[in-house]
């Protein structure tokens, strides 16, 4: 048998020997990769965050009334907590739970929340969006709220999103809500340049998977021989980052390799883009009938809560 498939991550490896190559994006964040994502988010080019960021702010009180107050608050890929914060402070959840694959980080900052918001209850739990999020058996069923803000969603193609949005809406019941950020279709230039600043952030962004996966499946890439490459795809909607070989070279790894040729990709990332008329039409098919759509004055970005 082919020594082909390192013994822990079978799929990452697989990926890496498919043509086209490809590794997943979750793979971005190392340490240094969320250090990385947080100096995109910063960015002048990067305008979701900061776009995101007003519509709260502008729509807040709408969403708070929309929301209430009293809810069990649960973030998706909460990270920091940055956003939870804001949003505690507008609808006063009972408890919040934050939901990560990397919990470490996500301890810290929960701790940070309890401390902020002495009458809510906080808690980390690890968990895998492409999967089923398992989330504690004593935590109260009813009045539940998803937060899964930043356009995360765009990580999945419309089917996936589905799937993921069909999760939520088993996890809320039928008294449940989901606040969710959706970057929204637009000139495509403003698009490409968001995803290939001028600083050259989104490219170290980019080739630091290749250094991640070194020390995760001791792969040998040599990252200065990848170039980083971010297009937009008008058809599908969505914009598609590519690490590009600079050179022929061979890549290897215990139990297996193969080589590159000058000019050939590996596909590290789709961010799929949307309209609220489509999103919204994608959330109707995941069970979710009543939805409220804020954007800013360019409708470069909306913030929808989506209830049953
Ligand atoms: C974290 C998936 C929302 O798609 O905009 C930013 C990731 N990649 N720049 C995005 C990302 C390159 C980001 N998401």
């Amino acid at each position: 048998m082919p020594q082909q498939h390192h013994a822990a991550f079978p799929a990452l490896v697989q990926g890496l020997l498919d043509q086209p190559a490809r590794i997943s994006p979750m793979y971005f964040y190392d340490t240094r990769g969320s250090t990385l994502f947080e100096e995109i988010t910063r960015l002048p080019e990067y305008y979701p965050t900061r776009t995101e960021r007003s519509v709260m702010q502008r729509a807040g009180g709408e969403i708070a009334a929309a929301i209430g107050t009293g809810r069990t608050l649960i973030e998706l890929g909460a990270g920091s907590c940055e956003k939870a914060r804001l949003l505690c402070r507008l609808i006063e959840p009972a408890r919040f739970v934050g939901v990560d694959i990397a919990t470490d980080f996500l301890e810290l900052a929960v701790a940070g929340l309890r401390a902020e918001f002495p009458g809510m209850e906080a808690i980390a739990v690890a968990g895998d969006l492409h999967d089923t999020v398992t989330l504690p058996e004593d935590l109260p069923r009813n009045h539940r709220l998803v937060f899964y803000p930043g356009s995360s969603i765009g990580n999945f193609d419309p089917e996936e999103a589905l799937a993921l949005l069909q999760r939520v809406r088993g996890l809320i019941g039928d008294d449940g809500a989901l606040l969710i950020g959706v970057d929204l279709v637009k000139d495509s230039e403003v698009l490409q340049q968001a995803y290939d600043d001028a600083s050259g952030i989104t490219a170290e962004f980019n080739r630091n998977i290749l250094v991640h996966l070194n020390r995760l499946i001791e792969t040998d890439f040599d990252p200065l021989q990848w170039g980083h490459v971010a297009l937009y795809d008008p058809a599908l909607a969505r914009i598609e980052m590519h690490l590009q070989a600079l050179s022929d070279q061979w890549v290897r790894w215990p139990g297996g390799g193969r080589h590159f040729r000058a000019g050939e990709r590996i596909h590290t990332e789709n961010s799929y883009k949307h309209t609220p008329a489509g999103f919204t039409a994608l959330l109707a098919r995941a069970g979710f009938h009543a939805c409220q759509v804020w954007t800013d004055p360019l409708d470069w970005f909306a913030v929808v809560l989506a209830q049953p």
